[in-house]
């Protein structure tokens, strides 16, 4: 058994859509496909930042992507831009999260978070999620000033907690930080809650699961 797993937050122990679906009497029936475009556009935001060279904090990027959704989607009305932000804050963290870290820590594994998310919106999710007390770090890529994939995101973990990239699990539900994290030597394994095709082949993950429980 792992050492340590190491788990991504937005779409791994939160429901990044949870947000727009606190709202989505309000959103109306574009409200789902207005919910992936704002998860698509702050993910490439992300990424094209990233192979520019630059970096900014992801909440700015996520406030950036909700903008291009409204703009997608002029039928949703703009007013409610602030409740959707402050949703986006404390997201719901999946039901079955809780009791798989629990489960983890007490077979004496050490647990923790690695996001893109800034410092600020991670702790703002960990703490209202209620998770704070079964997580022995909440890693910010802010840190490194790069996203992932980049591997100096992952090396935050080898450094805080001194262990082999090979003895740590990495969990993620996104395919594409599965790849990231296997690229960087982790053995990574994939929540792929919705029955996903494969991705990324030569990028592969040591594990696939459905849901956190199977951990
Ligand atoms: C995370 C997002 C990008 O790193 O899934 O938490």
């Amino acid at each position: 058994m792992p050492a340590l797993y190491v788990f991504d937050a937005y779409g791994t122990l939160f429901d990044v859509h949870a947000a727009v679906n606190r709202h989505a009497g309000k959103i109306g029936p574009d409200a789902a496909r207005f919910s992936q475009v704002w998860r698509a556009k702050q993910l490439e935001y992300s990424w094209v930042l990233g192979l520019c060279g630059r970096y900014e904090p992801f909440w700015r990027l996520t406030e950036r992507a909700l903008d291009y959704a409204f703009e997608s989607f002029p039928a949703v009305d703009p007013s409610l831009r602030a409740s959707l932000l402050d949703a986006y804050r404390a997201l719901d963290a999946y039901p079955e999260a809780p009791a798989a870290l629990e489960r983890l820590r007490a077979g004496g594994a050490m647990t923790a978070v690695l996001s893109n998310g800034d410092a600020a919106m991670l702790n703002d999710a960990v703490t209202s999620a209620g998770l704070g007390p079964l997580l022995d770090a909440a890693l910010s890529v802010e840190e490194a000033g790069v996203f992932k994939t980049h591997p100096r995101a992952y090396a935050l973990v080898t450094e805080r907690f001194g262990v082999n990239a090979g003895e740590i699990a990495f969990v993620s539900s996104n395919r594409w930080d599965v790849a990231g994290a296997a690229a960087f030597g982790f053995a990574a394994i994939w929540l792929n809650r919705a029955g996903a095709p494969d991705e990324y082949r030569d990028l592969a993950p040591r594990r696939v699961i459905a849901t956190l429980q199977e951990l």
